[in-house]
C-alpha cells in the first residue's frame, strides 16, 4: 500500500520582544548579550544562546569563527557544550537564540542550522524532556515547543539500536 504522510507543527509567534513571558524574556536578554562576546570578524554575523537549566541556572555561548572557516563554530553549539561538560547532571528545558549586525540586532529571527538542529536533538534525547526554543528578532520573536519540530525524521541513537 502506498500511503502520502503530512508533518505539521504548531508554534507561538509573538509580535514584540514586551509580550514574551518573563522568564522567556530574560533567556532572549541573555543570548542578545552572549551575541555581543561572539569572535565574527568574517561574517559579522554575531549570534548568542542561552540554555536555561531546570535549576534556573543560564549557560550562554557565541559563535566563534576562523580563516578556516568550517573550524568556526555556532553559538547553540558553544552554549550546549558548555551546559553539558560543566551541568551534565541538569537538564536544559530551553534555548534562546538572537543575532545581531553592525545595525544591531536583527529584524529577522535567527533560526538554527541542520548541524545546530542535530546537536539540540540529541541533548534533547540524552535528557528525554523537550527543550522549547526560543527565536528572537528585534521584535518578533517565535517559540517552538521542541526542536523535534525543526528536525523531524531525525537521525539519533534508535537509529543505532540503543536505548
Ligand atoms: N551561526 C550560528 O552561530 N548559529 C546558527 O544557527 C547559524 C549560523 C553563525 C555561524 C557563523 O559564524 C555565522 O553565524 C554566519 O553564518
Amino acid at each position: 500500500m502506498i500511503r502520502t504522510n503530512n508533518i505539521s507543527f504548531s508554534y507561538t509567534e509573538y509580535e514584540k520582544t514586551e509580550e514574551l513571558a518573563k522568564a522567556d524574556l530574560e533567556l532572549v536578554i541573555a543570548a542578545r548579550e552572549a551575541a555581543l562576546s561572539a569572535y565574527a570578524p568574517y561574517s559579522k554575523f554575531r549570534v548568542g544562546a542561552a540554555v536555561k537549566l531546570d535549576n534556573g541556572l543560564i549557560i550562554c555561548g557565541a559563535n566563534v569563527e576562523n580563516a578556516a572557516f568550517p573550524s568556526g563554530i555556532c553559538a547553540e553549539r558553544n552554549a550546549l557544550s558548555n551546559s553539558i561538560t560543566n551541568h551534565k547532571n541538569e537538564k536544559p528545558v530551553a534555548l534562546a537564540i538572537a543575532s545581531m549586525t553592525e545595525e544591531g540586532i536583527t529584524e529577522d529571527y535567527p533560526s538554527p542550522c541542520g548541524s545546530c538542529r542535530q546537536v539540540i536533538a540529541e541533548e534533547e534525547v540524552r535528557i528525554g524532556n523537550k527543550i522549547k526554543i526560543i527565536l528572537s528578532g528585534r521584535n518578533k520573536t517565535v517559540i517552538i515547543q521542541s526542536i523535534a519540530d525543526l528536525l523531524p525524521m531525525q537521525f539519533n541513537r534508535k537509529n543505532l539500536r540503543l536505548p
